[in-house]
């Protein structure tokens, strides 16, 4: 079968960009920033930035196309035993991340509806809390399913379900074509808008004012690792398939740095967005801008909600902000669908349609859990240990495999050979030491935080049961698929730098 190729080298940097941008840009990172004294915030993002997140996507990028496969295959074709480590990413991003995810894009259609005639009333925290998720008050406690994130869930997976099963080019290549450009222009409004709301210069000294003491916590520059890692899509497996489906020549590592750029500046854009609507709020209701937002989650669907209601012509900026986190959620959500169908595909031979058709459904049941009322406490746990765990792991393996365990000259060779702007020993370094280094520590102060006490104050139960087993369910379905033999030829194509073994 002839592998799947983008119709050109911008269509695919728009459909990288679209993985990369996506709900954690617009208000994981705001919030972080809130959270982490403005400015001051932006020293530890830039600077993860450009030492782990752009060599770390340019080796993804690389793998995928040097060794031409979805990350079980390239990682197998690197080392065969490790073939499960692909697996394991594509997994537990499919049956774990993205089930949440796109409730979460259910959530923000459902806002946008209710923008229009600002449904949330008078207080929107009760609203979101107690009649929008009525949430319970333990893991334990699911309750009954939300009708209204049921029913946009449908939709969000039909919206998946046609795009990746039209396949590369003319689905997610297409999507991202017409998403991006939008989603661009839709924000600049945001952001025009915004900044000419009473009180944003507020928002925007509190935004851009660095306060340098919070430097000196070690928690910023873990969480700005963890955020530029989230961001980028790196450990998903998506950046890897989706390099495999790059021509021959194809430059790699200006795709890398532009995804990298283009997904950080966006999120520096809409962030004057977010903190000019947090200025006018607090200008608005005689508050000081550090008392508006409680909780991350809190910023989207609580103080943003509150500042529409008081804004003139709220319900259109509202609707607008949703639609863009709607968006950037779907062009995010589909390039996890796809990094798991290109596996199948890559192994199995099965054909894109009713694999896809399958997926998708699976998706959607595996999703319903998370609309019920103890939805919002599953998310929590489910995404604090596969982000926290699952992409950690497979970040630092990545940089092993690579790094150690393969002559990583032949990937830097071969990036060389097709790019503009050429790696030299210090991306090696970073790939080797730097890196790996960092995850492990970030990895290391999860574990610390682990033990000492239950995350988010859960019954230990709940942590075991839902969150460990979640890691521990997606490694073994990894390996079974590593055990099964291959149904096509592929694993023993070689790359297209040399030879493997
Ligand atoms: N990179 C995607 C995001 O930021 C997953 O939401």
């Amino acid at each position: 079968m002839k592998r799947e190729q983008w119709k050109s080298q911008i269509g695919f940097l728009m459909a990288a960009v679209g993985s990369a941008i996506g709900l954690g840009n617009i208000w994981r990172f705001s919030y972080m920033a809130y959270s982490y004294g403005g400015g001051a915030f932006l020293i530890p993002y830039l600077t993860a930035l450009v030492t782990a997140g752009i060599p770390l996507l340019i080796l993804e990028f690389a793998i995928g196309h040097e060794r031409i496969g979805s990350a079980p295959l390239a990682y197998a074709k690197i080392k065969k035993n490790w073939e499960w480590l692909g697996w394991w990413a594509v997994t537990f991003v499919m049956f774990g991340i993205v089930l949440y995810y796109v409730v979460i894009i259910s959530w923000c259609l459902n806002y946008f509806l209710l923008s229009f005639n600002l449904g949330w009333g008078s207080d929107p925290n009760a609203y979101f809390y107690k009649k929008f998720l009525s949430l319970s008050s333990s893991p334990s406690k699911i309750g009954e399913i939300r009708t209204p994130i049921f029913f946009s869930l449908i939709l969000i997976w039909f919206i998946n379900w046609v795009i990746v099963y039209r396949g590369v080019q003319k689905g997610i290549e297409l999507a991202n074509k017409i998403f991006m450009p939008m989603l661009f222009v839709l924000t600049a409004v945001l952001v025009f808008w915004s900044i000419n709301l009473d009180g944003a210069s507020i928002g925007i000294r509190a935004y851009l004012t660095p306060d340098f003491s919070k430097l000196s916590n070690p928690k910023v520059w873990i969480d700005a690792y963890s955020q530029i890692f989230f961001t980028l899509s790196l450990g998903f497996g998506i950046m890897i398939a989706y390099a495999s489906y790059l021509p021959e020549k194809s430059d790699i590592s200006k795709s890398a740095i532009l995804t990298a750029f283009i997904n950080s500046g966006y999120s520096l854009f809409a962030g004057f967005a977010v903190f000019s609507v947090l200025g006018f709020m607090a200008k608005a209701q005689s508050k000081e801008i550090s008392e508006v937002v409680s909780q991350s989650i809190g910023l989207a669907f609580v103080a943003y909600p509150k500042a529409v209601s008081l804004m003139p012509g709220g319900n259109l900026f509202g609707a607008l902000f949703f639609f863009c986190l709607v968006v950037a959620g779907i062009s995010s959500s589909v390039s996890i669908i796809e990094a798991f169908t290109s596996a199948m595909v890559d192994k199995f031979a099965l054909k894109r349609r009713p694999l896809v058709t399958t997926i998708c459904i699976l998706g959607f049941l595996g999703s319903i859990v998370f609309t019920t009322e103890a939805g919002l406490l599953w998310l929590d746990i489910v995404d604090h240990f596969l982000t926290n765990y699952g992409l950690v792991v497979v970040g630092i393996a990545e940089c092993i495999l690579a790094g150690w365990l393969f002559d990583i000259y032949i990937l830097k060779r071969h990036i060389n050979k097709v790019s503009s702007i050429r790696m030299g020993r210090l991306w090696v370094a970073l790939i080797r030491y730097f890196v790996p280094l960092m995850l492990a520590i970030m990895l290391a102060g999860s574990l610390k935080a682990e033990v000492t006490k239950p995350y988010g104050g859960y019954p230990w139960a709940a942590i075991s049961l839902i969150g460990v087993n979640w890691i521990i369910l997606t490694i073994l379905a990894a390996v079974v698929f590593a055990l099964r033999p291959w149904k096509t030829e592929n694993l023993k194509k070689v790359g297209r730098g040399q030879r493997h073994r």
